[in-house]
């Protein structure tokens, strides 16, 4: 059964769909088979980061609608075979309960080692909805306090669904500043979150530009995490992770 992870961040554009498929991207390199799922509803844009727009006959509504089988619904990448992604719905009112969404994740699970849950900003029903598909959590912030402050409330609301494990990203890191001590560090995010960071990845051009980062030494490292032995052992800054 594929590992279902969701990630999340509570502030929007703060890096979710780029970790989400660049983690895809590193996973299915290692010949790991990987489905990106994208529940942002109307906002979807997984298929445009992995560059495969336009090539989804069906989304996951026509699944839920018997339109077609799970399995059709999903898009392969014509550069990573084992990577695969399944297209949400373009409209963002329409109302998709969280049960239907999951029956068709447990579908597709046997088939893959990883299910990656792109999810919407916020902490409303569309959040709801994909942290409910999932059995980890990858929470995604930026090390500014407006981002910090809304991965607290998700982090709060992670804690309730009783998760395996909730890692942190840290995204869109200047080096620069890093290097001057002008922003906070990972272990003084981890220690504020009270979570530990999986991933510390920079602010560079390449996202912005490709969104894939092949080379990326921050999502090897990530993909890394996620397949080394015993990772429940290895908590890097951790520190009172079930306590509030
Ligand atoms: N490490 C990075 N370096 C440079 N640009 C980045 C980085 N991470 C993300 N970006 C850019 O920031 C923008 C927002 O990223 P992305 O769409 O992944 O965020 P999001 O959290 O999924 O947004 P939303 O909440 O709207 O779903 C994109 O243009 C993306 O290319
Ligand atoms: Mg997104």
């Amino acid at each position: 059964m594929a590992k279902k992870i969701v990630v999340t961040s509570g502030k929007g554009g703060v890096g979710k769909t780029t970790v989400c498929c660049n983690l895809g991207v590193q996973l299915a390199r290692k010949g790991l088979r990987v489905a990106v799922c994208d529940l942002d509803f109307g906002l979807n844009n997984v298929d445009v980061v992995l560059g495969v727009e336009n090539m989804a006959l069906y989304d996951v509504v026509d699944v839920i609608e018997g339109r077609c089988r799970a399995r059709q619904a999903l898009v392969q990448h014509p550069r990573y075979p084992t990577l695969f992604s399944l297209a949400s719905n373009k409209i963002s009112e329409r109302y998709v309960s969280p049960q239907a969404i999951r029956l068709v994740l447990e579908t597709l699970s046997p088939r893959f080692d990883f299910l990656l849950i792109d999810s919407p900003a916020g902490i409303d029903e569309g959040f709801h909805r994909a942290a409910s598909c999932a059995d980890e959590a990858l929470l995604v912030t930026t090390p500014h306090i407006s981002a910090m402050r809304d991965a607290d409330r998700v982090a709060s609301i992670l804690r309730s669904y009783r998760f395996r494990e909730i890692l942190l990203a840290v995204n869109l890191v200047r080096r620069d500043m890093a290097r001057r001590g002008e922003i906070l560090s990972s272990e003084e995010i981890s220690s504020a979150l009270r979570l530990p960071v999986a991933a510390v990845i920079p602010e560079e051009d390449v996202y912005f530009l490709d969104n894939i980062a092949e080379r990326s030494r921050a999502f090897k490292k990530l993909a890394e995490r996620y397949l080394s032995e015993g990772r429940e052992e290895k908590r890097p800054f951790m520190l009172g992770r079930w306590k509030r």
